[in-house]
């Protein structure tokens, strides 16, 4: 017997929206049909109580980071801990997105201590990996995304509590894409990967580590990257701020019943 596989779509706020605006984009969230579809809204760590009061059964929560420090209080000025996050609503937490990476100079090392203090309070991971625009243009995107998933991904990490994204660098934020083949090849050699090294689990479908894909995500790309039999799902970021773009992304989901 086949399951029926609804993708999951993740929207990554960023330093974004205004309370005032995010509780109107919750509203209409809460108004369409999600036909099991399941949304993780990641919205602002000061956000989250507030939308975790409103949303309904089709969202979920998550933050954008979590500290370093594993204790769940503590003198560490400026850190919000993971079970500070869960405490008021979060189950995810997005680690290691090129964002992080870039601008707080967050490496692997450091990316895989958060998610194993992530999965110590049972917070689910997002963990991000991509290449750079140099990686692609001489053709080593498999051996930097394989150095990032060997050296972020804590031994925690199991196909229930840890879902990978692929977010090429490049494509964030630039309206570009890769080609449909490209995302499908690095998928494959992703799921392998992971699945080869931190899955000790059956190979049932479900228990197979999901992987989505990021950037650029917008609703007129949406469907045909679904359709890619190893996407199982998004990582929006633009395009999850605008009702109209992630309406028609989530009714792009809806309609993508993959068989598995
Ligand atoms: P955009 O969808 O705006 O390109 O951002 C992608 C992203 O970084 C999501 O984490």
């Amino acid at each position: 017997m086949q399951n029926q596989f609804k993708p999951l779509l993740i929207a990554n706020w960023k330093m974004n929206p205004s309370k005032e605006d995010a509780l109107e984009l919750i509203a209409r969230l809460n108004t369409l049909s999600y036909n099991d579809v399941k949304l993780i809204i990641c919205p602002p760590a000061t956000l989250i109580d507030p939308i975790a009061s409103v949303i309904n059964e089709n969202i979920l929560l998550g933050a954008q980071d979590c500290s370093i420090h594993g204790d769940n209080y503590g003198a560490f000025t400026g850190e919000l801990s993971a079970y500070m996050l869960k405490s008021i609503g979060a189950s995810y937490v997005i680690l290691g997105h090129s964002e992080r990476r870039l601008y707080h100079k967050e490496t692997n090392e450091i990316v895989k201590i958060k998610a194993s203090n992530a999965h110590a309070v049972g917070l689910n991971t997002i963990i991000c990996v991509g290449e750079p625009i140099e990686a692609k243009q001489n053709k080593y995107t498999l051996d930097y995304i394989k150095e990032q998933i060997i050296n972020s991904i804590p031994d925690s990490a199991n196909p229930n509590n840890t879902i990978i994204a692929y977010e090429p660098i490049w494509a964030i934020g630039s309206g570009k894409i890769p080609e449909f083949l490209e995302i499908s090849d690095v998928h494959q050699y992703v799921s392998e990967l992971i699945n080869k090294n931190f899955s000790n689990m059956s190979v049932s479908f479900e228990n197979k580590f999901k992987v989505v894909y990021g950037g650029s995500v917008k609703s007129e790309n949406a469907s045909k990257i679904l359709a890619l039999d190893s996407v199982k799902g998004l990582l929006i970021g633009g395009a999850s701020l605008v009702i109209d773009q992630i309406s028609k992304i989530i009714i792009s989901a809806n309609e993508s019943n993959k068989f598995k």
